[in-house]
């Protein structure tokens, strides 16, 4: 059997921490007047938590706060996320995601995380499956957010793998385009119309079975 390095993005790929962010950010908005809905939220996949603030103050009118104030803002949503975090367990990993990571694992394949959060230790800790992955790249330890290929590049270097050997999960539009920059193999979980760019598409991890993941390991 062969190697490749499989690469998996954390929010909305292993857990659903997006309502966690909803609901830290719309706190954030509101304190400034500014409406933020679910829909706005959808921006905010795979972004950065410094481009995410500069999003929402977009959507205010004419939204001008400090630099210290922006700061101050940053922390607060940080602060906000973190009691929402520190209640997870590990029912709240989505579906398939176990049986793929324990197939991966069984069969010698390197599991690295590739997210732009950084928080993404105490969550994998806290949903108890940090022991899964053999590195994780996060938003500690790059400077480029995606869609720059980085923190990809980074996570299949860690593997030892080329990129052409690199497989890539992903839930964002940023993501995809990240992946397929950096010349890995793109599978996008959630809507395929949106995750267009993606070379394979599936709703859910429920949906991968061990035949495909054996094609994408002996290819
Ligand atoms: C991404 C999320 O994985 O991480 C974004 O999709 C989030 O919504 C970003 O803003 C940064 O996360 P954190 O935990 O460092 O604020
Ligand atoms: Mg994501």
């Amino acid at each position: 059997m062969k190697t490749k390095a499989f690469i998996f993005d954390l929010d909305g790929v292993i857990v659903d921490t997006a309502k966690y962010h909803f609901l830290a950010w719309q706190k954030v908005a509101n304190s400034l007047g500014i409406n933020f809905t679910h829909e706005d939220n959808e921006l905010l996949k795979g972004v950065s938590r410094v481009r995410s603030l500069e999003i929402i103050l977009g959507l205010g009118e004419n939204v001008d706060i400090t630099e210290e104030k922006k700061n101050e803002l940053l922390i607060k949503k940080n602060e906000d996320y973190l009691v929402y975090i520190d209640k997870m367990d590990d029912s709240e990993i989505l579906p398939g995601v176990m049986n793929v990571l324990d197939f991966l694992k069984a069969n010698n394949q390197p599991i690295i995380l590739g997210s732009a959060s950084k928080n993404a230790r105490p969550i994998l800790e806290k949903v108890n499956i940090l022991h899964y992955f053999d590195d994780i790249v996060d938003g500690n330890d790059v400077t480029n957010a995606k869609p720059d290929p980085e923190v990809f590049l980074v996570g299949a270097k860690k593997a030892n793998q080329s990129a052409e050997n690199s497989i890539v999960f992903e839930d964002s539009v940023a993501g995809i385009e990240a992946a397929n920059i950096a010349g890995m193999t793109s599978i996008g979980i959630g809507e395929a119309s949106v995750l267009n760019e993606a070379k394979y598409n599936f709703n859910n991890f429920k949906e991968i079975t061990e035949d495909f993941l054996n094609e994408l390991i002996n290819k």
